[in-house]
This record gives structure tokens, C-alpha cells and sequence, in this order.
């Protein structure tokens, strides 16, 4: 069976809840023919607002964190069930920006990435290497312990998704390559298939986020490795974020 593309939004620390059912209220016409799966990973005080605004139309919706207990005392966080009640289908774990400023681990991506499975959240997993480290050639490496860590115990690779992300490429304007992602997406995909032999390796989609945009989503989506993207700052514009989208027309 053929992956199905997903192109998600990663709002990040933007857009009140007002300003993002205005947002989605723009995109909802821009992409209502989309082929894609289109998915807008929003602030959690905005799911309310957001998933009013989507109603009717073909874009879902995701977080950008999810706590790993069920319940209890974890003040400011919330859990997979209370997103899921809100008709959250998608949410993004281990974000570098999360690793870097709010001591995410890869023991605690894997926990948030089970809890999320467990409550029938599809995860958005975000790996990927710094600059230092592509520099100092450890990018096969870095890759490597957080494959093997971050998706222990998961039994079906169909039911989440991995966001490869460059550090170096976030926020920069400096977009991998179409080659360089698809090589390192290759190698994700490869060594997946290794560690993770018989868990339905073969219908994971795996994305490129990074400075992509309406200029380059063409080009990296035409590469046969790269299943999707992960947005960010071109995702905060209605007419921006549905042409990576509409990538195909
Ligand atoms: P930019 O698209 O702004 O580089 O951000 C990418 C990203 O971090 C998406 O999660």
C-alpha cells in the first residue's frame, strides 16, 4: 500500500486562539482538493477555537506536546486523554526545540510517544541531527540512538508518524537539499526496517521539516524517501502553507 503524503503545521509558540481559527478559516477553501493529509499542530489553548473553525473541512488536528502519565499531579501539563476527548488526532513529540529548552530526553520521548499511541493519538516523532554533530559526521550515529531508543515497545510503525528534522535547517532558511533529505531519510527508513523487522516498518511515513516553503516543497516532495513535511514558519500564512500543500498541483 502506498504512504499516504502528510503535510502538518507546526504553529509553535504562535497565533492566539482568535487568530488561529481566523488562520484556518483562510486555509479551509485553499485546500479543500489536497490529496495530501493536512494537519494543523497548534497551541493547546487554541485546540477549542481551532477545531471549531476546521469543522467541515479536510484539515485534522494535532498538539505539540502530550504528557506520558494518564493523570495526576504534573502541573501544566495535560494527557493523552484530554487531548484525544477534544478530538485531537495528531500530536508532535520531541521536538528539538523541546529537547533543547525543556529537558526532553529520548526515555521520555519514547513515553510520551507510547501514551500517545495508547490513547489512539497518531505521534508526530521528531528526530535529527545539530549542525555540529552533520559536521563532526555523526549524523548516522545521533540517528541511531534515538531510533533505538525513542520507538521501543511500539508494535505498529503504520500508526505514527517520524519528523526528520535537521536541527541546522530549522528556522534558518536553510532547507536540507532535496538529495541530502532524501539520503537521510533513506537511512532512517533502512535502519528502522533493522531494528523494528515485522512491526509494519513498511507503511511508515517518515517527513522533512525544516525551512520548507512554498518554493521547495515541490522539489523534496518529488523524492521518493520523503512522505511529508513538517512546517513551521510557513505554516503561519494561509496562502503559504497551501501551496506546500498543494505541492502536487
Ligand atoms: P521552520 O519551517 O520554521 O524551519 O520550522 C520547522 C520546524 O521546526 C517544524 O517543526
Amino acid at each position: 500500500m502506498a504512504r499516504k503524503p502528510i503535510i502538518a503545521g507546526n504553529w509553535k509558540m504562535n497565533n492566539t486562539a482568535s487568530e488561529g481559527a481566523e488562520l484556518v478559516k483562510a486555509l479551509k477553501p485553499l485546500v479543500k482538493d489536497a490529496k495530501c493529509e493536512v494537519v494543523v499542530c497548534v497551541p493547546a489553548i487554541d485546540i477549542p477555537a481551532v477545531k471549531k473553525a476546521i469543522h467541515g473541512s479536510k484539515i485534522r488536528l494535532g498538539a505539540q506536546n502530550v504528557h506520558f502519565a494518564e493523570k495526576g499531579a504534573y502541573t501544566g501539563e495535560i494527557s493523552a486523554k484530554m487531548l484525544k476527548e477534544y478530538g485531537v488526532q495528531y500530536v508532535i513529540i520531541g521536538h528539538s526545540e523541546r529537547r533543547a529548552y525543556f529537558g526532553e530526553t529520548d526515555e521520555t520521548v519514547n513515553k510520551r510517544t507510547l501514551a500517545a499511541l495508547n490513547a489512539g493519538l497518531t505521534p508526530i516523532v521528531c528526530i535529527g541531527e545539530s549542525l555540529e554533530e552533520r559536521e563532526g559526521g555523526l549524523t548516522e550515529k545521533v540517528l541511531d540512538r534515538q531510533i533505538s531508543i525513542d520507538f521501543q515497545g511500539i508494535e505498529d510503525f503504520s500508526k505514527i508518524v517520524i519528523a526528520y528534522e535537521p536541527i541546522w535547517a530549522i528556522g534558518t532558511g536553510r532547507t536540507a537539499t532535496d538529495e541530502q533529505a532524501n539520503e537521510t531519510i533513506g537511512y532512517i527508513r533502512k535502519r528502522m526496517k533493522k531494528v523494528y523487522a515485522h512491526k509494519n516498518v513498511g507503511r511508515l511515513r517518515i517527513q522533512y521539516g525544516g525551512s520548507m516553503n512554498a518554493k521547495n516543497a515541490k522539489g523534496l516532495m518529488a523524492q521518493p524517501e520523503i512522505d511529508g513535511g513538517l512546517i513551521g514558519g510557513a505554516s503561519l500564512k494561509a496562502e503559504d502553507f497551501a501551496k506546500v500543500v498543494n505541492f502536487d498541483k
